[in-house]
This record gives structure tokens, sequence and C-alpha cells, in this order.
């Protein structure tokens, strides 16, 4: 399974995303380094900014492909061409909008726009040998000039097809049935890799990725965070760890580096300004945290009682258990070791009185608290 990871190019397009030049260089060497196979490195007819990033990530590129953003014009693919030709494995990804609403735009008929697309594909394939077509808005363009224009665009030297689901609109089961459909349809569909690009208007894009893959889709699009327009893109270690966790219903390896995962998501919402929220998958904060009493009583016993990964298979040195007015005794038992305090029954007992009359106080209790409230029971005692 390809990995295309587009935080650096639909990511940052997120209103207020915006991250220095240096900061996609090390973003961009994160990703490389951890076994991303395609980056698409931005936007560079976009402005002179973009230009820079794409060419100086694409001229420090070992093994990644880098790929450029261009839309169905030769100025922009001259200008993409220019930014990536450095890389040891370039790749041009061009676009233009396929369905009723995105063609009324440039006002092109269907005729026209397959022209437009046959000749600017065709371009592109004479600057470079791998090239990326997408038909934007995919799943809200006609059955019948989708697999028209697919077809066009293999003809004209396309290497990858890529199916945006550019408003979220699109729902699994039919996400699925679009790539099987298409690859059983389209002449020449089987020459191409099948690539899925899912927006997550409805709170489904990773399921609509996943669900692409089942129907043949061999490139996933993703960015670190699920950073991306609106409500963002899949994301990445959602995709990634779904596939490792679940490989005895979908059998598809990734060359990702699951342990890298954590670091490059704490860079990525450091440098986009975009902060994680607290009960992301994967990544979150709460991610493999366990309050209450019942949860970490399990855990304690058997981590897999309440978690499916380990937290070492993402990066994080271990699970957490915070107290609070939730938690139970066999927590605060545990947090008292780590703390270097050992008490009897009666004594944990007592502190174990305290710690739920502050916890109803509190949100979460700290370490300190817990000093704090040992020496009290002691005190009193
Ligand atoms: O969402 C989308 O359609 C895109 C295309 C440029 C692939 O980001
Ligand atoms: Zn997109």
């Amino acid at each position: 399974m390809y990995i295309f990871d587009t935080t650096l190019r639909d990511g940052e397009q997120s209103p207020g995303a915006t991250m220095t030049h240096d900061e996609k260089l090390e973003i961009a060497e994160l990703l490389e380094d951890m076994g991303v196979d395609i980056i698409e490195a931005g936007f560079p007819i976009a402005s002179e900014g973009d230009f820079a990033a794409v060419r100086d990530i694409a001229n420090r590129s070992k093994n990644a492909v880098i790929c450029g953003l261009a839309r169905a014009q030769v100025p922009d693919l001259e200008r993409c061409w220019e930014a990536i030709k450095g890389a040891p494995r370039p790749r041009i990804h061009t676009f233009i909008g396929t369905s009723p609403l995105h063609r009324a735009i440039p006002n092109l008929s269907q005729d026209e726009m397959a022209d437009r697309i046959f000749e600017t594909v065709s371009h592109a394939r004479n600057l470079c040998d791998n090239v990326q077509w997408s038909p934007m808005d995919a799943t809200r363009t006609e059955w019948d000039y989708l697999c028209r224009v697919v077809e066009i665009a293999i003809k004209a030297g396309a290497t990858t097809i890529n199916i945006p689901d550019t408003v979220g609109y699109t729902a699994p089961v039919e996400s699925a049935e679009l790539i099987r459909r298409l690859i059983q349809t389209v002449p020449g569909a089987d020459e191409v890799i099948f690539s899925t690009h899912c927006h997550n208007d409805l709170g489904m894009a990773t399921a609509n990725a996943l669900a692409a893959v089942e129907g043949g889709a061999r490139q996933i699009e993703c960015t670190i965070n699920g950073l991306g327009e609106r409500a963002g893109n899949t994301a990445l270690e959602e995709v990634v760890m779904a596939l490792k966790t679940r490989g005895d219903i979908m059998p598809f390896e990734t060359g990702i580096d699951s342990k890298k995962i954590m670091h490059i998501s704490r860079r990525v919402s450091t440098v986009s300004g975009f902060a994680v929220q607290y009960n992301k998958a994967i990544v979150g904060k709460n991610a493999f945290a366990h309050e209450s009493g019942i949860h970490q009583d399990g855990v304690l016993k058997n981590a897999e009682t309440f978690e499916i990964m380990k937290p070492e298979d993402v990066g994080l040195a271990t699970n957490s258990l915070p107290l609070g007015k939730h938690s139970g005794r066999a927590a605060l038992r545990d947090k008292l070791r780590q703390l270097g305090t050992e008490v009897g029954d009666n004594q944990l007992k007592d502190i174990f009185v305290r710690f739920k009359d502050l916890a109803d106080r509190k949100k979460e209790v700290y370490d300190e608290d817990i000093l704090a409230l040992v020496t009290d029971a002691m005190t009193d005692g």
C-alpha cells in the first residue's frame, strides 16, 4: 500500500496552518524518514515561497517520490516540473474539477474538458514519466463522464489515477463501489495505480479511504493529524494503525515506521499551530489514557482489556492513568508506588477518601496533590 502524504500541500491549505520554509523542510525530512512513499510538497505556481519549498524538498530527497501539484494548464505544469526536477523520483500531480458544478466555473463543455485533460496530461507526461491525475470532485461527477475522463487520462500517460472525495460527501459503501467499478469498467485501468483522497466534512474520511482500499485503491492520500481544507483529510496515523491493527481483515502492508508517528504529530501540531484534540484517535492526549476505576484496574492487570494497540507502537513511552474522580484504589496504589511511597491497606483507605474528596473539586489530580495527601494522612494520622 502506497502512503501519499499531503500535509505540506492540502494540509497547509487549511486556513491558518501556514508553515515557514524551514519548517516545511523539517516536516518533509521527518515524513521521508518515517517511510512515506510519496510526499506532496506543495503547489509550486501558488507563490514564490511554495516554489522554493518544493524545489528544496525535491533537491534534498533520497528515496521518497516528491510530488508537486499543478492545475490543468501548461504554465502550472512547467512551473511544477521546474520545482521537482531535482528529485531522484519526481512526480507531477495535475487535476481539474470534473463534476457539473466544477465544470461550470471555467465554463467548459464535457468535450472541451476532455480535450483539455488529454492535452495537459500528455504535456505533463512529456516532462516527467511519473504523472498523477485527479478528477476533482470525482464523487459528484456523472458516472459515464468520470469513466470517460479517467480513460482519457490513462491514454494520455497518467500512471496514477487519484479519485478525490473533494467535499467529503461520499459514504464508505459508495467509496468502495466507486473504485471497484472504475477498475472493472475503464479500459487500461489495470495498468495504473488507483488512489483515494478523502475529506472529512462528515467525519468519514478514514472510513472512506479504507473502503476505497477494499474496492482496489492501492495508494492512500492522507495528512498528519488529518490536517487539511475545512474539516481536514484522512489522517495518516489512522489509516496506518488501522491497517496494522486489523491486518486480519485488511491484509496490506505500509512502509511506515509507526513508532515515529507521535513525534511527527507533535511537530506538525507545533509548526502549523493546530492543537490536536484530546480525544483524537492514535495521537490525542487521551488516546492511551484511562481515568475510570474499572478501566484502570483492567489495564493494570492486562493492558489489552482496554487497549487495541500498544502505546510503544505509535512512539509513546507508556499509557497513562490520570487520577480523577472516576479513578479507583488500584490506580491510586500504582501511582503511590511510582512516587516511591509504599502504604499499608488502612493508610491507602484513608488516602483514598481524601483523594476522592479532592478529585470531586479538581478536574485532574497531579503527583504533587497526591504527595500532599500522603503527608496530610501521615500528619493527621
Ligand atoms: O480535494 C481535492 O480534490 C484535492 C485535489 C487537488 C486532489 O485536493
Ligand atoms: Zn483535497
